[in-house]
């Protein structure tokens, strides 16, 4: 058996399940005395899974293509999808890519941020990864199965919730092979700024690592002027040739409501891709030509996005003004996710209390995050509330929420 499967991580929401098995007692929520009775209406805005209906043209586009299932599909993916991803590539993010030697489509970002991972670590004694903390899970386990340790850049209201770049010690650098970035970042709705890319371009320059930017919920911002700056256009807006040690992971499982369709793609650095591909022909990652025709439909159409983007927009309009009352947060830049603090610092406890007197379900912060040697686990005391139901349902739990909340804020 492979040693290293022992190093990973219970996921969050394994975690989750057993915070919310355990006594009243055993969470420091008082006796197992009678409560009063919860709420019928049961609200999940625990996992971070879009609710919103998928478009008809991709279900069509879906359907309309099941003769593909005939033939192998190429692991490059069909030229149509690759030039229909570069052109959506170039209208948004204002980037020329060269859809034969600069892009590659995947299964959903989650698998290709893993198998990236694997292609690009040398399992050296001391080889690193850094990640943001709190962060997407998959990078921490990408990284330990690929034989590398990792070094968490803390993203704590003390940052404004930003990763330090400038505070990670030569050190770390010097053993660092590849960095991911989470912007906009899940948890926390942050954006990196085209400064931020500078230092970390500057950074990657002079220590050699490779960037994997995960950008899966670009396209859900809250402001219609301020679209999220990706990797690539910071790139390019600083003039740096070929997108060098650069890859970006894009997907429409947010854009399009289309999370059963595991369906993205990885731009950037031609070298990178070229390594990828070889990997994943071994690995055997084509996408299915279905989910192929279905894609090039999702990219090509820009209405149904605007259309989500609105739905999401409406919830944090109604929800944001409730929760400022009562904490002071600032409504994120993008993604559907709430990071909010709670009364006395216990994730845990309120999570319980939520669930069990409130019937409503959040994600605490601390399973999202990692103590290190240095500091405390930077998403102790917050929760994570994804706006995934509908506006009703949203409002009615971040109601239950901030009744909790009030009671010590
Ligand atoms: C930060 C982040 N990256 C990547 C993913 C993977 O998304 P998908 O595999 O559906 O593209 C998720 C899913 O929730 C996520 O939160």
């Amino acid at each position: 058996m492979n040693r290293r499967l022992a190093l990973l991580q219970p996921y969050p929401f394994e975690r989750l399940r057993a915070l919310l098995a355990q006594p009243a007692s055993a969470v420091g929520a008082g006796g197992e005395g009678s409560r009063p009775a919860p709420p019928s209406r049961f609200v999940n805005l625990s996992i971070g899974e879009p609710r919103h209906a998928t478009p008809a043209p991709i279900t069509a586009a879906l359907t309309g293509a099941l003769a593909g299932l005939s033939a192998y599909p190429a692991t490059a993916g069909s030229p149509a999808l690759r030039e229909a991803i570069a052109a959506w590539i170039g209208w948004r993010h204002q980037v020329p890519v060269d859809p034969g030697s600069e892009l590659l489509p995947v299964n959903g970002s989650r698998e290709a941020l893993f198998a990236f991972a694997q292609t690009i670590i040398d399992p050296v004694p001391g080889a690193l990864v850094v990640a943001p903390n709190p962060f997407y899970q998959i990078y921490e386990g990408a990284a330990l199965l690929a034989g590398a340790q990792v070094h968490l850049v803390d993203q704590s209201p003390q940052n404004d919730l930003r990763c330090n770049w400038g505070a990670v010690p030569a050190e770390v650098w010097a053993r660092t092979q590849l960095v991911f970035v989470c912007s906009p970042g899940n948890p926390t709705g942050a954006v990196m700024s085209l400064a931020e890319w500078q230092q970390l371009f500057e950074l990657s320059d002079r220590h050699g690592f490779v960037i994997a930017s995960d950008e899966c919920y670009s396209e859900i911002y809250l402001d219609e002027s301020a679209p999220p700056l990706s990797g690539l256009a910071a790139s390019t807006k600083l003039g740096r040739r070929g997108h060098e040690r650069l890859m970006m992971f894009s997907s429409l499982s947010k854009r399009s409501n289309v999370p059963g369709m595991r369906s993205g793609f990885v731009a950037g650095d031609a070298s990178l891709i070229s390594a990828f591909l070889k990997y994943r022909t071994y690995h055997g990652s084509a996408m299915n030509p279905a989910v192929q025709a279905a894609s090039i439909a999702a990219w090509q159409d820009e209405q149904h996005v605007v259309e989500n983007r609105r739905l999401y927009q409406a919830k944090f309009d109604a929800v944001v003004p409730l929760v400022q009352a009562v904490v002071p947060v600032r409504r994120p830049e993008a993604g559907f996710y709430l990071w909010l603090p709670v009364p006395d610092g216990d994730d845990c406890r309120f999570t319980w209390r939520l669930f069990h007197e409130l019937n409503t379900m959040v994600l605490p912060g601390s399973f999202l995050g990692r103590r290190s040697d240095s500091s405390a686990n930077p998403g102790a005391g917050f929760i994570r509330v994804a706006l995934v139901e509908d506006l009703e349902a949203c409002v009615e739990g971040v109601r239950r929420i901030c009744s909790l909340l009030s009671v010590a804020f």
